[in-house]
């Protein structure tokens, strides 16, 4: 039974939570702000005690530019928060609820005490395999239950997650799991996508040795000596003995306690990576202490985590919205949750609703490509969705747009929920800026105030902070977040050089470009770097560009991000072909099989433009602005610095036939 709800107070612009959402809400009114921002290191020392400790840490928070720590000297493991302390008042509560694609097959359902079981029976597992504390293992796998009780296992004896996307490539994966050096890869036979069974496995095996079109056939590529694999979609798959491990044996004969290895507060939680400005991406380090008590308290506030509440955020696992919201943030509160394994879509482009119905989901998580594609395929929802559970709707991901918006808060929330939009980034660990359920206001395409703590500034080139309604970068400024990374994997140069050098090493940059309103809610633009949001997906055009130039056939490309009604941006590639090669569609579907290998599905080429030459200045900088200019029909500006200004005209041709 659910209670009927009023429709959210509105005054011009603004909505606000109702009376009734405000007297049940973790937070009503706007002392919380007050209060925080008096002492935003006592703020956090004081969450962070809400959680089990096995060494209380000595300093709170410290900072040596551009390095900075929480919570020092503390001692935690993060399983022991999510899992064990649950056990006591929760142990036959639901805490996952694992929805199949296929629609004939059943449900899977884990209480705290079985997820528990489980974690624990797979943590010893991984140990017998030799997998000690500050190892870093691969995880590649689709939606199921396994990549939660995998991520919490390593967490547990203290290895290192890597967890990589599963819609990646063998290439992706390669390249990560090189990085990292693990030597242990966790993945699945397959899993169902849209009614087929994708071979998992095939892509993994693939991802350890060398390629034939690299010249490094059945060369060992990477330092994984074991695979553990889950046998999810029952498919064929090629086996090596010795190297290849079924999941279900490993942990047939295991126990189901093993002891969690106490973690200091700065030692690394996992690493995930990212795209940044260049070709390569970088591993995201997050640390066991801050992470853990950021994902906790953001989780509980952010959302307004009640017992009987079951939270959906329908991020994949393999991005950090995953980590965040569909594994750490509700298990550490004592919540249900649920993830789904195939497309929200599919097999009708009311799956979604129909989840959202049969398990009485309360809080909906999802992004603006996911909403635009629901309000394109259905308009308005048909009557049989009452929705009448949901009390809580939010997006993530990218910015949104005004009828994105509020379509979703009509047709989704009712005008009943209240609709968060909250802005965050790998890097930040959690949630940093968005208004809170139970104090507003919300405001169409505006993500809110930063959380409470939290001091953000938007800057100009100068390093002048700007007032409301002029656009500017978006800064994080001293004491942070304690989950924001400490770092890039084995790479601290690039971490200096991406976040604290355009300000200084005291001033985190986001890479966001923002402005705030009067208010001082803050609107999310979008990046003023080369990354691109590909269906939410964040992708870098560099990572793109190499993956293209690879190819032999193509001497030189350049590939920009241009608006795309659904899926937010889209990539657009120009190619200049090697000398004596011809142009055609052949080629074309070349170039975009280069991307489909070296990188996955998610970043295909929405055109490929074949150019006799790339626009450039005097020093060979490729001009990317104005291929995208060109594409939008902007104005291209000044072209005088150019090398080749003539090159531009040819683009422009091209593209108008
Ligand atoms: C963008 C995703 C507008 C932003 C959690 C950021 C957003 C990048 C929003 C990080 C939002 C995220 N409104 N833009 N509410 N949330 N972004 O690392 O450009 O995949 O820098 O983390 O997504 O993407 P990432």
């Amino acid at each position: 039974m659910t209670i009927p709800k009023d429709k959210l107070p509105r005054k011009n612009n603004l909505y606000f939570p109702t009376t009734d959402f405000k007297k049940k809400a973790w937070l009503k009114n706007t002392n919380i702000y007050k209060e925080a921002k008096k002492n935003p290191i006592r703020f956090w020392g004081k969450a962070a005690k809400e959680l089990f400790w096995s060494r209380k840490w000595e300093k709170t928070f410290s900072h040596n530019p551009p390095y900075f720590h929480w919570f020092s000297g503390g001692k935690i493991n993060i399983t022991e928060n999510a899992l064990d302390r649950n056990l006591k008042e929760r142990k036959n509560k639901v805490a996952l609820i694992w929805e199949p694609e296929p629609f004939e097959e059943k449900e899977r359902i884990f209480t705290y005490y079985q997820l528990f079981r489980e974690v624990n029976r797979f943590a010893n597992a991984l140990k017998k395999l030799g997998v000690k504390k500050g190892d870093r293992v691969g995880i590649y796998l689709p939606m199921i239950p396994e990549i939660i009780i995998s991520m919490l296992a390593c967490a547990r004896i203290g290895a290192i997650h890597a967890v990589v996307f599963s819609a990646f490539s063998s290439q992706a994966l390669k390249v990560r799991l090189q990085d990292t050096q693990a030597k242990v890869l966790i993945t699945a036979d397959g899993y169902f996508r849209r009614g087929k069974v994708i071979n998992l496995k095939q892509n993994a095996d693939a991802a350890l040795m060398g390629e034939p079109r690299h010249g490094r056939e059945g060369i060992k590529e990477t330092k994984v000596e074991k695979i553990i694999v889950v046998k999810r979609a029952d498919n064929e798959v090629a086996w090596q003995e010795n190297r290849d491990y079924w999941w279900n044996d490993l942990v047939k004969n295991e126990k189901n306690w093993c002891k969690p290895v106490e973690m200091e507060s700065e030692d690394i939680q996992f690493i995930l990576y990212t795209s940044g400005s260049t070709g390569k991406p970088k591993g995201i380090v997050h640390v066991c202490g801050g992470y853990t008590v950021q994902a906790y308290l953001t989780t509980k506030w952010i959302f307004d985590l009640k017992e009987d509440d079951i939270f959906w955020s329908t991020a994949d696992i393999g991005w950090i919205t995953g980590h965040t919201y569909s594994c750490y943030g509700p298990l550490l509160n004592g919540a249900t949750f649920l993830i789904f394994e195939g497309s929200p879509d599919w097999p009708t482009p009311d799956r979604w609703c129909q989840i959202i119905e049969k398990y009485g989901v309360t809080i909906f998580y999802t992004a603006p490509t996911a909403i635009r594609m629901f309000a394109k395929q259905l308009g308005k929802i048909e009557k049989k969705f009452k929705f009448d559970t949901l009390r809580i709707i939010a997006s993530v991901g990218e910015p949104i747009d005004e009828s994105a918006w509020q379509w979703y808060f009509q047709e989704v929330g009712k005008e009943k929920c209240p609709l968060l939009d909250t802005w965050w980034q790998t890097e930040t660990g959690g949630i940093l800026i968005t208004s809170l359920p139970g104090i507003g206001p919300f405001k169409a395409v505006f993500a809110g105030l930063p959380f409470p703590a939290l001091k953000v500034d938007i800057l100009d080139d100068t390093k002048r902070s700007l007032s409301a309604g002029r656009q500017g970068n978006l800064v994080i400024l001293p004491p942070f977040a304690p989950g924001m990374l400490r770092g890039i994997y084995k790479n601290q140069e690039k971490y200096v050089e991406t976040y604290w050098s355009q300000y200084g090493n005291k001033i985190y940059f986001t890479s966001d470009g923002a402005f705030k309103d009067k208010k001082g809610l803050i609107r999310i633009v979008g990046r003023v770097d080369d990354v691109i949001k590909v269906a939410g997906h964040r992708i870098s055009t560099g990572e793109l560009e190499n993956a293209i130039s690879r190819d032999k056939k193509v001497s030189e490309c350049a590939v920009v991000g241009i608006p795309d009604e659904i899926k937010g941006e889209v990539p657009l590639t120009f190619v200049v072909l090697a000398t004596g090669l011809k142009a055609g569609e052949e080629m074309k579907k070349e170039i975009i099989e280069d991307v489909r290998r070296e990188i996955g599905p998610i970043a295909l080429p929405k055109k490929v433009y074949f150019v006799k030459d790339l626009p450039k200045t005097r020093s060979a900088k490729i001009m990317r602005r104005i291929l995208k200019r060109l594409w939008t029909k902007e104005e291209l500006g000044d072209l005088s610095t150019l090398a080749n200004p003539e090159s531009v005209e040819d683009i422009k041709k091209i593209i108008q036939t």
